[in-house]
Order: structure tokens, then C-alpha cells, then sequence
């Protein structure tokens, strides 16, 4: 936990965004594995709960009245059982005062909070849920069915959260640089495993270790798979196969639960082939353009714009694209390979804020999404950057066979793809590289003391002498 003082100004900040009424932020509730004591391990406590009150055990709500300034954590002490099982834990008073949060009342009280603001006609603000718990919780004191909640959340409490957590202080940006550090560990640890014959989940297994050993846990589930071309492609039993590439997307969250997410993709052999070397040099020339525009006042959308011309006219050499490469982008042909975005905010969510609405989080009324078109629609964050925004730079490319015969079908962007030589690539998988970009006041910088070795000669002197 950071000092109380930290909790104390946010929510003072906070106070100021939002105009009236009575803001509530729920905590997280243990979720059940297979059954009810063997819950998911280990608790995971809602980033903004976190971000404004700091406390990391279940069963909690805050709340702050934005007109009296009362502020109230709720949640009910543990009883003798739970001592016996688990271990004795501070009271929910000594945790409130741990955060400078002047009361604190049982659960019971929240329905009668809820209810008198709302008899006096007074706005309840809470932020979109995403747990099926927390939608009962609502449904329980406000009678909103979950399926309303999405569009009962408060847009004036969302867009303070959002405004607030998007830029990181200097204490924030501390903590993703120990996160950064983990997924050091994590990804140096994959490189040094990769042998022909060891399983895609036991490197998986190995490194989540390191993720659990130094901080809390993984930032989001580990991506280990010699079938890169799946974007999110769960490790495998699968042994390591000669003369593949594996591709390793994974990072370690803080005790803080601050995040990292990077990518990289390596040769099972310890030495990539040329073929390989031809498309991954195209995926680290565009990784590297990043670093040369990205800066404040910068929409991230033309920076991703910047990337698809960059491959595009890339790939053209390489004779898999064809014709002109702005109409090329412009159709959307580069999707093919990239059907993702370049990236997203990253805090204490790896997709930060993403619960909240992408479009509030990544988009504004001068930035809209391309909703419209495949590739472009999976852009999670185009709006102009901020000293202190920190997103993933996360180009890839990838050959899906299964995208390639549906395109080919049906003469999808035809005229810029050279779908004979695609053909020949089906068995390629896929390659993406990917870092942490801090943005400062005149430019950007990666995340981390350390970059994992992402060159071609670095990642095979890495793991020659490994
Ligand atoms: N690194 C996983 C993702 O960004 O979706
Ligand atoms: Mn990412």
C-alpha cells in the first residue's frame, strides 16, 4: 500500500470531478473455483477500489459523499472461524484509518446509505461491474438488472476515473518499473528454457512461478505457444519443435498490482532462418518506428496508422502485398497480417480500465474508433498522448490459415495481397514484439531498465550462452 496521503488526494480529486451525489466503488469478492472455499488464488481486488482506497481484502465498498465529503468504508469484520482458517486480519475500522477514510459500518449499512440518498432524490454513482457477484450486489440495492448496469454506471464517475488513473505519477511510474522487472525475469527465464522437447506448459508453468515469486501474480494469463498466429494461444502440451518460433506474451503484476506486457518471439533452434529473419525484421523496424513519434499531443491512432504503412510497404517488398500502399491501408488489406491494434493503456490493469468502457479509455469526441473495419476495430486506444500515459507498443505478424482461405474465398482485398505466396506461408505462425511505453514530456521511452533482447543477434547470443 502507498502512504495514506496518496488515498487521501485522490479521493479529494475525485470529489472535484464529480459534480453531486454519492459515489460507490466496490471492492472484489472471492470467486469460487470448483467449490466455495477453494477460491481462485490469489484474490484479485478491483483496480479502482484499489486505485482510491487501497485495501486488498474481499468484501469491501467505499464510499464517498461528494456534498458532505463523508467517506465510509463498508465491510464486515471476519468472524472466529475465518481467524481459525485463515488467520487473524486488521478490523475494517483500522483499515479505513489506514486510508485516511474517517468512518467505517458494517454491510448492512450500505442498503441504508444507497437508500437515503436515493429517497432524497440524490445521483448513486458506481462504475460499470464486471464481476457476476458485484452485479447481484447492485441488482440487491438498487434493484438495476445486470443487464441494465452497463448503462445505469455512472459516465461522470468513468470519465473522472479515467481522466485520473490514464496518467501515471512518478510513485505509479516506480511501480511499473518493478513490474517491468518481473517480466524480465519472466521472459529471460522462457528464453533460457526453449529447447527443443520441453512442453509449451512447462515454460508457461515456470515463468508464471517468477510472476507469483516476486509480485502478486501474472497481469493476465500467460501466452506460450508455438502457434503464434493465435493471438491469445494458451500453452500447450506440445513439445518444442526444431526450426519453429514460439512466441511468449506474458507479465507480472506488483505487490502494488501495477502491470507489465511485453512480447517476444524466438527461434526453438536458438537461430532464426532467414524466412523468419525476413518477417521479423519487418515487425521490429515497425516496434522501433514507435519509439520516433510517439509524444504528447500524438493520437496513438496515427501512430498505428504510421506502423500499417511501415509493414505494408514492407511486406510489398517481400512480394505478400501488392499495389498502393496508402490505398492498401486505407482498405484495410494490412489486417491480413495485423488484425489487431498496436496497442493499449497499461496501469494496474494490463488493458487499463478496459471494464470501464474501451471507448471512454482509449477514445474521446476528436478520436473516434473504426468500428467498421476488421483489423482497425480491434484498435483499443487511438486518442492523443499524455505525459504519463504509459501503452503497449505491440505491432505483430501473423499468418492465419484460416483468415487466408476465408479472404481468398472471397476476394477480400484482392488486389493488394498476393495470396499464392500466402499459401506457401501457412506454417509460418506468427511474430510480435512488444514493450511498455512510458510517454514524458517530449517523446517516450520503453519501460524497464533492462529490454528483454528482441534484436535477432541479441535473442540468439541470449540464448547461446543460456
Ligand atoms: N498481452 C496481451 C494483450 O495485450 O492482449
Ligand atoms: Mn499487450
Amino acid at each position: 500500500m502507498f502512504n495514506k496521503e496518496v488515498y487521501v488526494g485522490r479521493r479529494e480529486e475525485l470529489k472535484k470531478l464529480v459534480s453531486d451525489g454519492v459515489i460507490v466503488l466496490f471492492g472484489n469478492n472471492e470467486a469460487p473455483n470448483n467449490y466455495p472455499n477453494n477460491a481462485y488464488y490469489p484474490f484479485r481486488q478491483d483496480s479502482s477500489f484499489l486505485y482510491y482506497f487501497g485495501q486488498k481484502r474481499d468484501g469491501l465498498v467505499g464510499v464517498i459523499d461528494v456534498e458532505s465529503c463523508k467517506e465510509t468504508l463498508i465491510g464486515d469484520d471476519i468472524d472466529i472461524e475465518d481467524i481459525v482458517w485463515y488467520g487473524s486480519v486488521d478490523s475494517v475500522a483500522d483499515m479505513a484509518a489506514q486510508v485516511g477514510v474517517g468512518s467505517s459500518a458494517p454491510m448492512a449499512q450500505l442498503k441504508v446509505i444507497i437508500d437515503e440518498a436515493v429517497a432524497k432524490g440524490r445521483k448513486v454513482h458506481f462504475l460499470p461491474p464486471y464481476r457476476h457477484d458485484t452485479m447481484i450486489q447492485i441488482m440487491d440495492l438498487m434493484g438495476i438488472h445486470p443487464s441494465k448496469q452497463r448503462e445505469a454506471a455512472s459516465l461522470e464517475l468513468i470519465m473522472a476515473v479515467v481522466k485520473m488513473r490514464s496518467v501515471k505519477t512518478p510513485l505509479e511510474i516506480e511501480e511499473l518499473e518493478r513490474a517491468s522487472v518481473i517480466g524480465y525475469k519472466m521472459h529471460t527465464t522462457a528464453m533460457k528454457l526453449i529447447k527443443p522437447g520441453v512442453t509449451e506448459k512447462y515454460i508457461a508453468g515456470q515463468i508464471n512461478g517468477i510472476a507469483q515469486s516476486y509480485g502478486s501474480q501474472v497481469s493476465f494469463g500467460t501466452i506460450f505457444s508455438q502457434h503464434g498466429e493465435i493471438m491469445h494461444g494458451n500453452p500447450s502440451m506440445a513439445p518444442l519443435e526444431a526450426g519453429r518460433l514460439v512466441l511468449c506474451d506474458c507479465g507480472g503484476e506488483t505487490i502494488e498490482h501495477y502491470c507489465s506486457d511485453n512480447t517476444r518471439t524466438m527461434p526453438v533452434s536458438g537461430k532464426y532462418t532467414q524466412r523468419q529473419l525476413d518477417i521479423y525484421s519487418i515487425v521490429e523496424d515497425c516496434h522501433d518506428l514507435v519509439l520516433g513519434i510517439a509524444k504528447p499531443g500524438v493520437k496513438y491512432f496515427d501512430v498505428h496508422m504510421a506502423v500499417c504503412r511501415l509493414m505494408t510497404e514492407r511486406l510489398k517488398e517481400l512480394g505478400l502485398m501488392k499495389g498502393d500502399v496508402d490505398e492498401a491501408v486505407a482498405a484495410g488489406a494490412h489486417a491480413m497480417f495485423l488484425p489487431h491494434g498496436l496497442g493499449h493503456m497499461m496501469g494496474m490493469d494490463v488493458h487499463d480500465m478496459e471494464g470501464l468502457g474501451q471507448i471512454y479509455v482509449g477514445f474521446d469526441e476528436e478520436t473516434r474508433p473504426n468500428l467498421e473495419q476488421f483489423g482497425t476495430n480491434a484498435l483499443r486506444m487511438g486518442r492523443r498522448l499524455q505525459e504519463g500515459f504509459v501503452v503497449t507498443d505491440e505491432p505483430g505478424i501473423y499468418f492465419i490459415p484460416d483468415l487466408i482461405d476465408e479472404w481468398r474465398a472471397t476476394g477480400h482485398c484482392a488486389e493488394f495481397l498476393n495470396f499464392d505466396m500466402l499459401e506457401t506461408y501457412k506454417d509460418f505462425g506468427g511474430i510480435r514484439l512488444e514493450d511498455d511505453v512510458l510517454i514524458t514530456a517530449d517523446g517516450c521511452r520503453f519501460l524497464g531498465k533492462d529490454i528483454i533482447p528482441y534484436h535477432p543477434k541479441d535473442v540468439e547470443a541470449f540464448m547461446a550462452d543460456n
